[in-house]
């Protein structure tokens, strides 16, 4: 206090010029001198990193330069001279045949037929036989490293959960680079991530930009965190922040006295440290200043300096990327307003699920740019934020100025396969070239590093991926990834697949404004493909586009149909125009939760969660008129078999077979089967009450079904679950068990084996059990053993990653192993489905069969992986209902509903009409 009064007195008495100034014996003048010169990196206004340089900074002495030849390129630019408006609409854009020279960490030359004489003579070369070449992708929320996987206590370092509000933690001082899901999310091409805290805090700390190169085999110098920044200049510092449910959830506690308990007390928290941070930044300024004029040495007290508030500061000062979780239209609008309290923008609001409704409230952000979108494509209403989410959301914010990027949120999604979820926004209505660009160029530039990665351009860093399909596409597989120059795999799987074509942006697929009409009568044009097995109806008009006719909601005539469509005509039947119109059996959604829980985290929306000691039949609990239960239907999925769901996760109970649909369970065929298979769970969520261990959980099933051996199973008293074992061990009812671990799945081999021997031992008459393993994650290892013993499978997801302990030693595919599990499973002869494991993925089944089929080397066929997704189901299950697809029960389709481009027209159900989108 004496000390500033004195200073204070001095810049008073005197002017600047001619003070006479006493050095302040308390004080190191060297340290005052130091801090001085600090001031000007304070003031400092970071600039994006810039374009070309000789040599990239990342560059490690000795990598040997390439020479990529005949590629297909997507620069990620248009032509030059192309106006900002026609770039908007996507004029300019293609894909080019060319060379791509690189060397020194960097893309030299992007030209036809570079000539190998006019090369560095250590060159590599390698030809990419027209293979399509884009740049890296770019993840830009990502949680990889810090939550490494398998998930394990000793290993999460995602939230610092200490405090609501931690600006001061850094996620690369808990980045792991031996956490193999960096590796796996390289083999999608993903070269570059954003690793962000988690969305636990309000304020949860500073975020690092990655590439995915760790240590020598990938060209590094050396294993280290350090070593895997994307830009070592460091231009920018990153933020994380996260508003909404979280938060809340996570402090929330009556009567604490630190929350945030609400949104209310969140927007204070922000403010206060925002607050905080602002009265820091006011304090050094006017220490500079006063420097400045006064000369460092005659300074009264050091330069105040807070750790705590330290990177809050810089936030304000400008020199922070700031990126927010942000879902709802409240959490949107509070921290906009923070934003132009305090003076500092957000680049852009993750999640962001709500942020398609008010683009003109993110204009209304402070600075001058307003903050973009980062987004799932169609992984939504997994919690309330996430329930207003619409498909079209990237379309929408697109067309209103807003910028859509597509994020993993790795683990959430598996960012290996984050180009999927660009491709999905270009299936609802995103133009092709932006949602190429929401992986990469524009990715990159939201990261400020649209000069350095993001593009194929000389002078950007060299990373680089060639792709077996176009990037867009379903099932698309990296052939080969470079980091800096540097190719990432010595001997990478490649699929066989027909050579890459790119894909013709479908411009329909903008066109999102369909209706749903529900019709008794319809014909539909321009038909190129039926495929309805068990019908008579196969088009055969010889290459020609046919018709479908429709009367009374069931199939009258396929093809040329002349007579149908004269009375049609005269009954005034609508006709509707199909572009490459496929006709498909409709699909069956198995082990989602449809029908019994509609929003994950909420509870009051779902039948809850039966425990170890209890046992329910899903009928009991279905819950109908869901936006679940319509965007399965509208994705033509008719038909659902879900369980009851398991505490912590998993399946335990009847489960219940219906129409997504119907109106209510009474509807008219809406429940068709009451009781189609009894569900236990043998996960890790298996650890419960009292069955602590998985041993004793294996046990416990052991032992009731040697009970149900033994049980009179005609008493008509018994509990639902001694009817369901008793059925089960007699080969009635089908047992599905929830398993992922190759262990478990061989303990639960030897578990059937025994029954089936107690049931021989008991009478004459010998049953099979009808095992159905659902998950499957490590179900390859065992693809014999499950063929011998008549198992089949339900992978769910298709494509494992090893999430949890017991998923480790999943199969992630090309160009890192040789197929996944379904592959192997289907070689080996096993019954293969393809489930979901959760509930937005239902929408995505058709897709997924066409990447069982796409990615299987010719051996699914398309017919087959359509099986996988709807009559295998019936089979193993061994329901009395066959599988039903038929001139009641079909989806029209525009296009391959296996193919991205696919868009769902219409879908009958056997109720007798027809629901048309027109
Ligand atoms: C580029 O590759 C394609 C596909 O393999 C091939 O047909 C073409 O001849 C190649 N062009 C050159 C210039 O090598
Ligand atoms: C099984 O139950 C039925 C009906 O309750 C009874 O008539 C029969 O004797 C029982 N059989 C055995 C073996 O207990
Ligand atoms: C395998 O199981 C299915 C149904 O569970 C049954 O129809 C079939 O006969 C069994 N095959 C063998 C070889 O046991
Ligand atoms: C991948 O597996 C298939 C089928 O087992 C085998 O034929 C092929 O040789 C394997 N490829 C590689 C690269 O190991």
């Amino acid at each position: 206090m004496l000390l500033i009064a004195i200073a204070a007195d001095i810049a008073g008495a005197c002017s600047e010029h001619d003070v006479q100034q006493t050095p302040n014996l308390l004080l190191s003048s060297d340290r005052l001198t130091a801090e001085h010169a600090t001031c000007s990196k304070l003031r400092s206004v970071p600039q994006d990193a810039t374009g070309p340089r000789d040599q990239s900074g990342r560059y490690v002495k000795g990598s040997k330069p390439v020479l990529i030849r005949n590629a297909t390129i997507w620069t990620g630019e248009p032509v030059p001279g192309t106006s900002l408006e026609d770039a908007h609409a996507g004029k300019g854009y293609a894909w080019i045949s060319s060379d791509v020279y690189m060397e020194h960490g960097l893309i030299k030359r992007v030209e036809p037929a570079i000539s190998v004489d006019s090369l560095s003579h250590d060159c590599d070369v390698w030809d990419a036989q027209g293979g399509l070449l884009t740049s890296g992708i770019v993840d830009m929320h990502s949680h990889t490293g810090v939550d490494s996987l398998p998930d394990l206590v000793g290993s999460e370092d995602t939230n610092e959960l200490s405090n609501d509000i931690t600006p001061y933690v850094r996620s690369i001082d808990g980045l792991n680079p031996l956490d193999p899901q960096l590796q796996v999310i390289k083999s999608g091409g993903v070269t570059t991530s954003l690793v962000l805290p988690g969305s636990g805090n309000n304020i949860g700390g500073e975020a690092f930009v990655i590439k995915h190169a760790v240590g020598k085999p990938d060209g590094r110098p050396e294993i280290s965190a350090e070593d895997m920044l994307a830009d070592p200049e460091k231009h920018w510092r990153y933020m994380k922040m996260a508003c909404g449910e979280n938060a809340k959830r996570v402090y929330g506690t009556v009567g604490r006295e630190f929350g945030p308990f609400s949104r209310l007390g969140e927007a204070w928290y922000f403010r206060h440290a925002f607050e905080q941070a602002s009265t820091l930044v006011k304090a050094q300024d006017d220490w500079c200043d006063a420097a400045d004029r006064l000369g460092a040495e005659n300074m009264p007290d050091y330069l105040p300096m807070d750790l705590h508030w330290e990177s809050l500061g810089a936030v304000l000062r400008g020199q922070v990327m700031v990126n927010t979780h942000c879902y709802t239209i409240p959490d949107l609008e509070a921290f906009v307003r923070h934003t132009n309290e305090f003076k500092f923008p957000v680049r852009a609001f993750h999640h962001a699920h709500g942020t398609y409704l008010v683009p003109e409230i993110l204009k209304r952000a402070y600075g001058d740019r307003p903050p973009a979108a980062a987004l799932f494509a169609d992984n939504m209403y997994y919690k309330a934020e996430a329930y207003v989410a619409s498909e079209q959301a990237g379309k929408i914010l697109y067309d209103s100025g807003i910028t859509p990027v597509y994020v993993s949120d790795n683990p959430v999604l598996n960012a290996q396969h984050v180009v999927f979820e660009a491709a999905k926004a270009y299936r609802y209505g995103l133009p092709y070239h932006a949602a190429l660009a929401g992986v990469t160029s524009a990715s990159a530039e939201l990261l400020g590093l649209g000069e350095r990665i993001g593009k194929v351009k000389p002078g950007f860093d060299a990373d680089i991926v060639v792709w077996d399909s176009d990037p867009l596409s379903v099932g698309a597989t990296p052939i080969q990834v470079w980091i800096d120059g540097t190719a990432q795999y010595d001997a990478p799987v490649e699929l066989k697949k027909p050579a890459p074509e790119p894909m013709k942006p479908d411009i329909a697929l903008a066109d999102v404004g369909a209706e749903m009409v529900g019709k008794a009568d319809v014909i539909f044009a321009g038909v190129s493909k039926v495929v309805l097995p068990g019908t008579e109806y196969q088009l055969n008009t010889e290459g020609s586009l046919g018709h479908v006719v429709v009367r009374k909601g069931v199939i009258t005539c396929v093809g040329r149909c002349q007579d149908d469509i004269l009375a049609a005509q005269g009954d005034r039947v609508e006709v509707l125009q199909l572009r490459n119109g496929h006709l498909a059996p409709p699909i069956t959604a198995f082990g989602s939760f449809l029908g019994v829980e509609e929003i994950a985290a909420e509870e009051d929306t779902q039948d809850g969660e039966n425990d170890e000691s209890t046992f329910s039949a899903a009928l009991d609990g279905l819950l109908f008129g869901s936006k679940s239960l319509n965007a399965a239907y509208s994705h033509g999925v008719t038909r659902a078999i879900s369980a009851p769901a398991f505490k912590n996760g998993g399946h335990k109970g009847v489960s219940v077979g219906f129409k997504t649909g119907a109106l209510h369970a009474l509807d008219e065929g809406a429940v068709w089967n009451d009781e189609a298979a009894a569900h236990y769970t043998l996960t890790l969520a298996a650890k419960q009450g009292k069955t602590p261990s998985l041993s004793s959980a294996v046990s416990e099933l052991r032992t009731k079904l040697l009970k149900a051996v033994d049980a009179n199973a005609t008493d008509a008293r018994l509990s639902l679950e001694d009817r369901k074992l008793n059925e089960v061990v007699a080969g009635k009812t089908a047992l599905v068990i929830d398993v992922h671990s190759a262990d478990i799945i061989a303990s639960v081999l030897r578990l059937k084996a025994e029954v089936e021997a107690a049931t021989a031992a008991k009478s004459s008459e010998s049953h099979a059990i009808r095992l159905v393993i659902f998950g499957g994650a490590e179900s390859h290892l065992l693809a014999p053993e499950l063929a011998a013993a008549n198992v089949s499978v339900v992978l769910a997801p298709l494509l494992a990653y090893g999430v949890s302990w017991d998923q480790r030693r999943s199969l992630t595919g090309a160009p890192l192993t040789n197929g996944t599990a379904i592959g192997i499973l289907h070689a080996a002869g096993v019954k293969v489905a393809i489930g979901t494991s959760e509930d937005w993925e239902t929408r995505d089944l058709a897709l997924y069969a066409g990447i069982a089929h796409v990615n299987s080397g010719g051996k699914i066929s398309e017919s087959e992986a359509l099986k996988m997704v709807s009559s295998n189901i019936y089979e193993m299950l061994g329901l009395k209902e066959k599988y039903v697809a038929g001139p009641g029960d079909f989806v029209v389709y525009d296009g391959n509903p296996l193919q991205i481009d696919s868009r769902v027209r219409a879908v009958a159900d056997g109720r007798g009409v027809v629901s048309v989108w027109t």
